[in-house]
């Protein structure tokens, strides 16, 4: 990529402007989650045709209150964390695959709360990028595309 020094000039501008929040902030990107999912694949199905298995299908996941897919037989720890409101956005999605049992258990305040899903996903970066991914499978989210 070429930058003239104007460019990049005008670009740390931008930075500073932004500040300190956004200037280490890393956007999910949709093409690099695909790779990240593969990491998922063995218990979630996305796209056309997509199953339950043994973790829900994930279309149209953004929205979608915690624990709702039908016939997907959730934990007590998700069926809760859903009546108390949680519902899915990028961002709850790449908190929660940080540490499934661990988001659980802040989120409902209960020590003994247990997600199902075993699988952490450690670095920040992939689990932003697949979040992302998992959006463009929600079509009818507005605030996925808005990202
Ligand atoms: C080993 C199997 C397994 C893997 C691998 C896995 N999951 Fe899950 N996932 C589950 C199960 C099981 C649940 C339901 C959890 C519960 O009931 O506590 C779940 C739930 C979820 C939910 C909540 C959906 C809902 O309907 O409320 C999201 C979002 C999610 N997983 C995303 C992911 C992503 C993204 C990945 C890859 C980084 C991933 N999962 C990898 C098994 C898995």
């Amino acid at each position: 990529m070429h930058f003239s020094t104007k460019g990049l000039a005008l670009l740390s501008a931008l930075f500073v402007l932004a500040g300190p929040v956004y200037a280490d902030d890393h956007v999910g990107d949709a093409a690099q989650g695909e790779k990240v999912f593969k990491k998922c694949k063995a218990c979630h199905d996305v796209g056309e045709g997509a199953k339950d298995k043994t973790g829900p299908v994930l279309n149209d996941v953004i929205g979608r209150v915690a624990g709702t897919f039908e016939g997907h037989k959730y934990s007590d720890s998700m069926i809760a964390a859903g009546e108390k409101g949680l519902v899915w956005n990028q961002e709850e999605i790449a908190d929660y695959i940080e540490d499934p049992t661990g988001f659980l258990r802040k989120y409902l305040d209960d020590s003994k709360a247990k997600s199902k899903m075993t699988l952490k996903v450690k670095k920040e970066d992939e689990r932003k990028d697949v979040a992302a991914y998992v959006a463009t499978f929600s079509p009818a989210a507005p605030a996925a595309a808005a990202e």
